[in-house]
């Protein structure tokens, strides 16, 4: 018996016609394709699929994004979620959006058209080789991977062998010439809790404020743009409003972007955290 469906083959034929029509309309500029776009401050934030809203960006300074991760780290968060954990940290949530695998290539296509100072993203160690793979043919030089540290990471719950204690930050340069960074002879290698006292707790990937902070003052410079195409919940925005960087953030899930805006907006209400205030003019006595 043929496992032919005629409904399912109908469905697809619909679909894919839907999305030829829709790329139809996002090239031609009749359709936008974001379904919300907030401005706040120094902040544009789009509701949507960045594979459809950065070809219509316009170029940024610099990228730094925390994409999904491979599909075997999704599978083995999504084991553990639900589980009570022993250690009193926080609980383990599952990833409610899709791995990498199938779009790393033109995330890095898209990347490429639109940076025009460092890519930069975060990855498992075992996907470092992913990136560059797909990295090396493209316009964008590979520089390396630089290592952020986790010494409060969640332990291996089931103690069949090592925890995840580090994550890796794939860099690459798409400016001219050499590249650039403000942190001289310093090594890529980053030490932040992930549950220090500043998370905010709604993503299940997030990101720490001080580890994005860290990583703008070492690679980008105050008033440069930054665009983060999966922003998760504004982890990459708020670091950016706190050190007076510009900030382009896409989110596809509704739920996490209501919670970057929020978050964003606060950022902007608090006083600042890493900015230095300009020290007060002090009048010098004439000599
Ligand atoms: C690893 S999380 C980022 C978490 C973020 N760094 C934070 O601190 O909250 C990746 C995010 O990308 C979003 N995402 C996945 N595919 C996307 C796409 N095609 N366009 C835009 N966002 C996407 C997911 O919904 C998820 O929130």
């Amino acid at each position: 018996m043929s496992d032919y469906d005629p409904a399912d083959d109908s469905k697809k034929c619909y679909d894919v016609a839907i999305s030829a029509l829709r790329q139809e309309g996002i090239a031609n500029g009749t359709i936008t394709p974001w379904k919300r776009k907030e401005v706040i401050g120094d902040c544009t934030l789009y509701l949507g699929d960045c594979l459809e809203i950065m070809p219509v960006l316009d170029l940024v300074d610099h990228v730094i994004s925390d994409p999904p991760y491979e599909a075997s780290l999704h599978a083995s968060k999504n084991s553990l979620s639900g589980r009570v954990r022993t250690d009193k940290g926080p609980d383990l949530k599952g990833l409610n959006f899709a791995p990498i695998d199938d779009t790393r290539g033109t995330v890095v296509r898209l990347v490429a058209e639109t940076c025009q100072g460092w890519a930069m993203f975060f990855c498992t160690v075992e996907g470092v080789a992913r990136w560059a793979d797909v990295i090396n043919p493209s316009r964008l030089k590979y520089k390396r991977a630089c290592i952020w540290i986790k010494p409060d990471s969640t332990p291996q719950l089931n103690g069949q062998g090592p925890a995840q204690g580090a994550e890796c930050i794939v860099t690459a340069w798409a400016g001219s010439g050499h590249a650039r960074w403000n942190a001289g002879g310093k090594r890529g290698v980053y030490t932040h809790c992930v549950n220090g006292p500043k998370r905010h707790g709604a993503h299940p990937t997030e990101k720490p404020v001080s580890l994005m902070a860290e990583l703008l003052r070492d690679f980008t410079n105050p008033g440069q743009t930054i665009l983060d195409p999966f922003m998760g919940s504004g982890t990459t925005g708020v670091a950016c409003v706190k050190m007076g960087r510009k900030f382009t953030g896409i989110e596809l899930d509704p739920d996490y972007f209501e919670i970057a805006c929020e978050r964003i907006r606060e950022a902007y209400r608090q006083p600042d955290m890493f900015v230095k205030p300009a020290p007060k003019a002090v009048q010098e006595g004439f000599l």
